[in-house]
This record gives structure tokens, C-alpha cells and sequence, in this order.
């Protein structure tokens, strides 16, 4: 029979073992990569065994909508000479490593748009049968973790009607996270109706590509990029995590925004981790960061809690 005494150690273990719990789920800051342009990007698995990511991003979904065929493209990695299904065991393989697998949408070749809120629900049930509901699909029979909009082209036009039909499907059976990823330049004229639902669980802000408001490599100026940090994540909820998009490399991004690791850790994340809807920073894309080792080089100052190991980052 437990004594007293023990007893209040236990209650006392349990108690610690509450708080240990929770301080760890406070630990926050990883890192989002695209996967899927370029036969260097390396396989799926190895990209998962590096460690380095929370999040890797399937890209690209590229046609669909408006009564289309849906339609894949993964560069070299598979396609009608060598089918995708083939992806099945290293999308499996990540998830139980932990790392979270997203179907990315649009990308910036077409052709891809919504006809009308009928279609997008159909767009809507064509996603949830074949990516996330664990039937048999083009990546084989897998229930990815979540479904990313990178609409870039097209129409501007029922995305907020496609994230509400996925909402509804996720709040009727096993939850999956919508992700985003607008143009810094602010507000994103495809995505800002889709935005406005507040249903995505993941905001990837692309900080490239957009001299106005992204990082100055002449100058070395932060003042824009910051400011337009600051604007994105106070426009959006507190649940809709933020994830500062980059270049992995400077030829990742032809018209710019490309950070340098060293100046990104010391002068822009100690910065824009003290927002309380920071989650990370994406990364375009992983056939960059395999050759620039960019992942490497930031994956410790990107994590905010630095007590996690002893030691605070910050
Ligand atoms: C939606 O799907 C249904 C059933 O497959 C089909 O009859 C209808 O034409 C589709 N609507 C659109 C707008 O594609
Ligand atoms: C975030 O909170 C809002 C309410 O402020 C809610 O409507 C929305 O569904 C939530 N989004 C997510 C991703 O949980």
C-alpha cells in the first residue's frame, strides 16, 4: 500500500511530468520545405532522415479545376513513365518520423482555377479521396497531413470556398492541416479571400521574389522585410502560424530575397521569434538546400525555446 509520503511524490512526478509536457509542446520554431521541382532534391526519405524539417511540402498538384483532369507533376522524381504510387512506403516513412507530409496545390505553371463553389467542392472531395482519406490515390494509398494552396496563377476566385469545403471535411473525421503560401506583397490578390477564413493551420509567406518587401542583399536593410513580417502577422489570427519563407540559395529566387544564414540568425530570427504566431521558416526548395547545407546552418536558431536543451537562444 502506497504511504502518504509516496504518494505526494507522485502526485509530485505527475505534476512535474504535466509541466515537462506542456513546456514542450511550447517548443516551437521548425523549418517547411517545397519538395518535388528538381531530381536533385534527393528522395523523400532522405529528405525526412536529415532531421532538419517539421514540414515537407509535395510540389505540385498543377492542374485541376473547372471540370480538368487533375493532374501531377514532380519533375524527374515520377510520373506516367514511372507512376508516383512508387512515393507510398517514403511518405509513410516521414510521417513516422515525425515529419508532417503536405500535397501542394497550384505552384507557379498551370493551368489550374475554380469554376464556381460547386466545383471547388468537387476539387475539395477529389483531394480528400485520393490524398488524405488513406484509398488508394496517385501517391498510393496515403492520408497525407495536410493540403497547401500555392495559387499563383489562374483566377482569384473560390479558394476560401475550397478551404471551407476541407474544413468541413476535417471537422467531420480525422483532422489534416490547410496551409498557404501568398506573396509577401500584401494583401496576396489570390489567396487573401482564402486567408480571410483563418482556417489555415500554416501561413508560408513568401519573402522572395518581391523586392518591396523582402531582405536587401545590397544594403543589407531589414527594415522592409521586417515591417512587412510585422503587417502579415498581425493581419492573420493568433492560430495561423507564420513561416518566414526564403530562398534556400541565392539562385532559388531570381529577383531576390535570398538571406544569408549567418545574418538571418542574428539579425532577423531573434526578431520576428519574439511574435507569438512565429512557427518557422520555409524554404524554397529542397534541391537548393541540398547543395547550400542552408538547413543545416539555421535549423538551431530557428527553434524559439531554447530551454529546451539548457540553453536560451535568444
Ligand atoms: C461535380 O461533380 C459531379 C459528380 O461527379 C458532376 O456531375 C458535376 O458536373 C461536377 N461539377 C463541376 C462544376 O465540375
Ligand atoms: C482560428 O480561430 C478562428 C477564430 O478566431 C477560427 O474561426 C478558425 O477556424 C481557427 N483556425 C484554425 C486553423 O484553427
Amino acid at each position: 500500500m502506497a504511504s502518504k509520503k509516496s504518494s505526494t511524490h507522485q502526485s509530485l512526478a505527475i505534476l512535474l511530468f504535466f509541466l515537462l509536457t506542456l513546456s514542450s509542446a511550447h517548443a516551437k520554431g521548425g523549418i517547411a520545405v517545397y519538395w518535388g521541382q528538381n531530381n536533385g532534391d534527393g528522395t523523400l526519405t532522405a529528405t525526412c532522415d536529415t532531421g532538419n524539417y517539421e514540414i515537407v511540402l509535395l510540389a505540385f498538384l498543377y492542374t485541376f479545376g473547372c471540370g480538368r483532369t487533375p493532374d501531377w507533376n514532380f519533375a524527374g522524381h515520377c510520373g506516367p513513365w514511372s507512376p508516383c504510387d512508387k512515393l507510398e512506403p517514403e511518405i509513410k516513412h516521414c510521417q513516422q518520423k515525425g515529419v508532417k507530409v503536405f500535397l501542394s496545390l497550384g505552384g507557379a505553371v498551370g493551368p489550374y482555377s475554380l469554376c464556381s463553389p460547386e466545383d471547388a467542392r468537387n476539387v475539395s472531395d477529389y483531394l480528400y479521396n485520393n490524398f488524405l482519406s488513406g484509398q488508394r490515390g496517385p501517391l498510393g494509398s496515403v492520408s497525407l497531413d495536410g493540403i497547401d494552396f500555392d495559387i499563383e496563377g489562374g483566377t482569384n476566385l473560390y479558394w476560401d470556398n475550397l478551404a471551407r469545403e476541407l474544413d468541413t471535411r476535417r471537422q467531420r473525421g480525422r483532422y489534416f492541416y490547410l496551409s498557404a503560401a501568398p506573396q509577401c506583397f500584401f494583401t496576396d490578390y489570390y489567396l487573401d479571400t482564402a486567408i480571410r477564413t483563418w482556417l489555415f493551420d500554416y501561413i508560408f509567406v513568401q519573402f522572395y521574389n518581391n523586392p518591396p518587401c523582402q531582405y536587401n542583399i545590397n544594403t543589407g536593410d531589414t527594415s522592409q522585410l521586417i515591417a512587412s513580417w510585422n503587417q502579415w502577422t498581425s493581419y492573420v489570427k493568433l492560430n495561423n502560424t507564420v513561416f518566414m519563407g526564403l530562398p534556400a540559395a541565392p539562385d532559388a529566387a531570381p529577383s531576390g530575397g535570398y538571406i544569408p544564414p549567418t545574418d538571418l540568425c542574428s539579425r532577423v530570427l531573434p526578431i520576428i521569434k519574439l511574435t507569438p504566431n512565429y512557427g518557422g521558416v520555409m524554404l524554397w526548395d529542397r534541391f537548393r538546400d541540398v547543395n547550400s547545407g542552408f538547413s543545416n546552418q539555421i535549423k538551431d536558431c530557428v527553434k524559439v525555446n531554447g530551454d529546451v536543451d539548457g540553453v536560451s537562444q535568444m
